[in-house]
């Protein structure tokens, strides 16, 4: 019998998503309520800091990468996790909390995991396959020697980024954690491979004393990303040439109108931001970092923050005493966080409920036990 599933009498057969779409919240809300009330314990909602306040309102937990990445490796009470965030970290949950042990302990039942929308990607995972960087690794070979670069991938990658970083002797990071990953790295290698993201890559890289000319950028669309053999070998960090679409939205030129604009005014921003702009901010870390900073702070505070919309706006409603402005004059948001709504949730839930999962991800199993290598080196080093 599948213990997911309530009494057959309490739920009808859920219907399609176009349906759910014609509710409104406050049904919705009831509907989801209810399969919380049900399911109890056996059921995990996770919550990204940039989902819609909806959403995080039926979260069990919320948190930035690496507290939900933690999360889904500890649950141990838990026979379902509905990840309201973005599909590597639905993959990420997935790879931890079936990992081999746990399995072995519950005799080989799996977890659900479950996407509310899979649609609700991340385009800075997409900016790297694992063709791209087996192609680079291949090129990076003829120059140098790849037994003395350490791949390193941000946790906003492919399942299979990260099994590749398991197989060569690599690790994942996320952005509350890049610089200790990086001296983990150095210490085993003279470079560093770095994808996707560029720019936590070179912000966190720089902070650590590397200098801009040891840090070239890898096209992964020209012949060795663009870069001349004499560069390769003067490197100490291989960027890869990714970014993210709402980070990069935020430019100095907004951190000087607001320091002009407002006195005392402190530049809150994340890491995913450009170089420029985290040169200009007080204070850069992720999104868990931004929300202890501004918990911590004393009322009457001014920030301007520069991360994701919701995250910003939540702060604002929760920390009426501060003066929270949002760094950029236009609107930095996440489509594809935005993407988990009350309709999605409601619909996967019931699904889940009623013993029918949909949208489940599930990571190959070979792809999966290489990236838990990866993802368990990280977890050690906390
Ligand atoms: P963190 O939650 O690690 O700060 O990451 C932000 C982000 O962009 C997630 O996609
Ligand atoms: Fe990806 Fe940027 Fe959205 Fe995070 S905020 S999920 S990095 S696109």
């Amino acid at each position: 019998m599948n213990t997911l599933a309530t009494t057959r009498a309490d739920l009808s057969a859920p219907g399609p998503i176009q349906h759910y779409r014609s509710l409104d919240n406050d049904e919705l809300s009831a509907r989801i309520e209810a399969i919380r009330r049900r399911m109890g314990s056996r059921l995990l909602i996770l919550g990204h800091h940039y989902q819609q306040d909806e959403v995080i309102a039926h979260s069990d937990l919320r948190g930035d990468s690496l507290q939900l990445s933690q999360q889904a490796a500890e649950s141990r009470q838990c026979e379902a996790i509905v990840f309201c965030g973005v599909h590597f970290m639905a993959e990420t949950a997935d790879i931890l909390a079936n990992r081999p042990e746990r399995l072995a302990q519950r005799q080989g039942k799996r977890i659900p995991v479950v996407l509310p929308d899979m649609a609700a990607g991340c385009s800075m995972a997409d900016m790297a396959d694992i063709d791209q960087v087996e192609t680079c690794w291949e090129e990076l070979a003829e120059v140098v020697d790849t037994e003395d670069i350490t791949p390193v991938t941000y946790i906003n990658s492919a399942a299979s980024l990260k099994a590749f970083c398991g197989r060569h002797g690599g690790i994942v990071c996320t952005s509350s954690n890049a610089e200790s990953i990086l001296r983990w790295a150095f210490e085993r290698s003279r470079r560093v491979l770095f994808f996707p993201d560029q720019h936590l890559g070179r912000n966190t890289a720089r902070r650590m004393g590397v200098p801009l000319d040891e840090m070239p950028v890898w096209n992964p669309f020209e012949e060795l990303g663009g870069n001349d053999e004499q560069t390769i070998r003067r490197s100490r960090v291989i960027l890869w040439q990714g970014h993210c679409s709402v980070h990069q939205m935020f430019r100095p030129e907004h951190v000087d109108r607001l320091r002009q604009q407002v006195p005392d005014i402190r530049v809150l921003v994340h890491p995913e931001c450009t170089m420029e702009v985290v040169d200009k901010a007080d204070l850069v870390g992720s999104t868990g970092f931004i929300l202890r900073q501004v918990q911590a702070a004393p009322p009457g505070t001014r920030w301007a923050i520069g991360t994701e919309l919701h995250l910003v706006n939540r702060l604002k409603q929760e920390h009426p005493e501060q003066e929270i402005h949002f760094l950029s004059p236009i609107i930095c948001m996440c489509a594809t966080m935005y993407r988990i709504d009350l309709a999605h949730l409601c619909w996967s839930l019931e699904h889940l409920a009623t013993g029918k999962p949909v949208n489940v991800i599930e990571v190959d199993t070979d792809v999966a036990r290489d990236a838990l290598v990866a993802l368990e080196r990280m977890l050690q080093l906390r």
